[in-house]
């Protein structure tokens, strides 16, 4: 271990070893990776879903105040489904809103679900492949160049590496398993996102067909430590000070914060989304499930993820497409039922404090 590279927050001037993680969705807002920069960790604009144009603006927003940031990548890798299975999930989609109208919530009623045929990633359909803007997106970070790009669901094309590094940028990869770790230092990033089960929000797995192994975040941070020398960023459950303290002895250079950011007043997370982690519409627990997006993500229990998980087959975006209509209706409806409220197992420690406040009191002692 004392051979580990360190030095990848250092390079940015960081002062804590906290970082706001890429929430996409709405979260990650310029204003929370700003706060994130002004109490001395790092943050992270989410690419994903985000039209090219929307990340430049962003991203030009932010560099207004601060150079030390990141941006998150999507990396292309979609999960196709059959017709067949599709329009059986859209079946039970239905009859969920169904359901969910006669127990009294008007809103379901009025929903109209897209037809399959429209969606991309259908087999024998004429949907097109989904990107989410990869090429695009690139070109944006080539012409705005920033410190640092992390990437989740997937390995990018040795080239497509080497790009966004001679844009200055160092390159982090998110891994959930020991052999994904082993081919991203292949690779040749500059460091890792060790992300265990216990995240909110959709594991980084590269092989989204296969639920990832509930490991528990230290045992993975452990066993990948001792097949690369790259620098690691913890992910997944962190939810005080001691939890960062942890992954710091246990070798990591960083602690990531996703949902213990959510409730802040910087982030942009739907205000439904932050009561429900304050008072879960449901079971207090999260579920990882695959029922909203076709990717398996853990969120909060609702009537929706009770109803449709078990049955729920892979296929993204293609389900995320097909939930989206649902999902705004359910939203503006105030219903936690309907939406996606990711949530990481330590969900209930989230606070309401301001993000800066958030990153120091959990760095504790800590400094680079
Ligand atoms: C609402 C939400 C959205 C997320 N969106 C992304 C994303 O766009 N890209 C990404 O790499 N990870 C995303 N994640 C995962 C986080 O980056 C991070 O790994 C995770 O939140 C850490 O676990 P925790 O939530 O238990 O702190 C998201 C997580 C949440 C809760």
């Amino acid at each position: 271990m004392s051979s580990r590279r360190t030095g990848l927050l250092a390079s940015v001037g960081a002062t804590i070893p906290v970082v706001a993680a890429p929430m996409a969705g709405g979260p990650s807002r310029p204003e929370l990776v700003v706060a994130a920069a002004a109490a001395g960790g790092v943050g992270f604009l989410a690419a994903g879903y985000k039209r090219p144009e929307d990340l430049a603006a962003q991203i030009q927003q932010v560099q207004q105040s601060t150079p030390r940031f990141g941006v998150n990548l999507f990396v292309p890798n979609p999960v196709p489904i059959g017709l067949e299975e599709l329009d059986r999930h859209r079946a039970e989609l239905q009859q969920w809103l169904g359901d969910h109208a006669r127990a009294g919530a008007g809103w379901a009623a009025e929903v109209e679900l897209p037809e399959i045929s429209s969606l991309a990633g259908v087999t024998s359909a004429p949907g097109e492949v989904w990107e989410d803007f990869w090429e695009q997106k690139l070109e944006v970070l080539e012409a705005n160049p920033v410190p640092l790009i992390s990437l989740t669901f997937g390995l990018p094309s040795a080239l497509d590496i080497a790009r966004m590094r001679a844009t200055g940028a160092k390159v982090l990869q998110t891994v959930t398993s020991v052999a994904e770790a082993v081919s991203a230092t292949g690779a040749g990033v500059d460091g890792l996102i060790v992300q265990a089960s216990s995240a909110g929000g959709h594991s980084g797995t590269w092989t989204p067909r296969d639920p990832p192994a509930e490991i528990d975040l230290l045992e993975l941070l452990q066993a990948v430590s001792g097949r690369t020398e790259l620098p690691l960023w913890a992910a997944g459950g962190i939810a005080d000070a001691e939890g960062v303290s942890s992954v710091l002895h246990a070798g990591a250079e960083g602690a990531v914060l996703g949902t213990a950011l959510l409730r802040c007043p910087e982030s942009g997370t739907h205000p439904v989304h932050q009561q429900a982690l304050a008072a879960p519409p449901g079971v207090s627990e999260t579920i990882m499930t695959t029922a909203f997006s076709g990717r398996p993500a853990r969120a909060l229990r609702n009537s929706l993820t009770e109803a449709l998980t078990a049955s729920a087959p892979s296929g993204f975006p293609a389900l995320h497409q097909l939930s989206a209509g649902l999902r705004r209706a359910a939203g503006a409806a105030s219903d936690p039922h309907g939406l996606n409220l990711w949530a990481g197992t330590g969900f209930a420690a989230a606070r309401s404090d301001p993000a800066g406040e958030v990153m120091r009191c959990f760095a504790g002692g800590h400094r680079i």
